[in-house]
């Protein structure tokens, strides 16, 4: 292991808000260690095209408060072949970059993985993704502002929901995981949520909506997760538009909106406690893992263990919500 002198930082796949807070701890912690800063463009697609920026304390001033990632994010065809994480491994050893510090989700770190078993680049990563679907840490950077995010449209959308007596489908992201459908449902009070990893067949969500209905609501919000079986909002509200036709049901796919916007103090402070702990890490020899925050302390964990061990929701809320609709 050589001693580290140079860090390559970069965002990558969906960006999450916090992630400039991130960029901000990795930039000022690693100055304080007299460490000197690349900033890589474009995640994986940057590093293939040698897309290079020096960063030095003031080049993060200003930015704890932005979403969005001043390092620009991208999802990378050409870094899935072995010619483009080629081509990304020798830009890296130009630069004269020791190490690289990863923000990102679950594609990012499949693909730091395979940097180091193919090109053996040191790699720490920090879990910066809306979906909190990496195992490894209780949260990731982004998914408390964009639960946030939701819930005020959920709240929005309930005012509406009820004065029309109506009932809603409302769509939140999450990719293949329910994270973001199960807290946002119970803190927006929903009568349903339908997840992935529990709600999966039309007879049970109709079994389940039959119960719902059975209290005598005139208005209800359900909330679905965009992955899993049901295909999305769009297409649940079309299988159950026949049996269901005495409601008036309209569906309404919050998207982007929750990727967008102002970190909360929550996702500051993680992003801030986790890209100190990423340079702290790298300092300490650690390589090929990734910072997270489990009880309230700093873990290191292999990188590949965050994504190949999913993630379990956690069953007792669902109970939690059943109760409480
Ligand atoms: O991984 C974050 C995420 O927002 C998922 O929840 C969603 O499925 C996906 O990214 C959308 O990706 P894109 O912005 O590339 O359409």
């Amino acid at each position: 292991m050589k001693t580290i002198k140079r860090i390559g930082v970069f965002t990558s796949g969906g960006d999450s808000p916090g992630m400039n807070a991130a960029v901000r701890a990795v930039v000022r912690t690693a100055r304080a260690n007299d460490l000197s800063v690349v900033g890589i463009r474009y995640g994986y697609q940057g590093m293939i095209k040698g897309d290079f920026v020096e960063m030095d304390g003031s080049s993060v001033s200003n930015i704890i408060q932005q979403g969005g990632t001043i390092l620009k994010s991208a999802r990378s065809d050409e870094f899935r072949t072995v010619e483009g994480r080629q081509k990304a491994a020798q830009n890296v050893l130009d630069a004269g970059i020791d190490a690289l510090i990863a923000i990102g989700g679950d594609g990012t770190f499949q693909g730091a993985t395979k940097l180091n078993e193919e090109h053996n680049v040191q790699v720490v990563g920090i879990p910066g993704t809306i979906d909190n679907d990496l195992s490894g840490t209780d949260e990731t950077i982004g998914y408390d502002t964009a639960l946030n995010t939701a819930m005020e449209a959920i709240d929005k959308i309930r005012d509406t929901a009820d004065a029309h007596e109506r009932l809603f489908l409302v769509e939140v992201m999450g990719r293949e995981a329910g994270f973001i459908a199960l807290e946002t449902g119970i803190a927006g009070g929903a009568e349903l949520i339908i997840l992935p990893e529990t709600l999966n067949n039309l007879t049970d969500i109709k079994a389940n909506l039959n119960e719902v209905f059975r209290a005598q609501r005139r208005s209800s919000l359900v909330i679905v997760a965009e992955g899993g079986q049901t295909g999305g909002a769009y297409k649940l509200g079309e299988d159950l538009k026949e049996d269901y036709s005495k409601f008036e049901m309209r569906v309404c796919i919050l998207g982007h909106i929750q990727r967008g916007g102002s970190p909360t103090a929550r996702d500051r402070v993680l992003a801030s406690r986790l890209g100190y702990a990423a340079v702290n890490a790298l300092v300490d020899g650690h390589t090929n893992a990734m910072v997270g925050v489990i009880n309230n302390e700093i873990k290191i964990t292999p990188i590949k263990n965050t994504w190949s061990k999913k993630k379990s929701i956690n069953y007792e809320l669902l109970d939690l919500a059943k109760t409480l609709s």
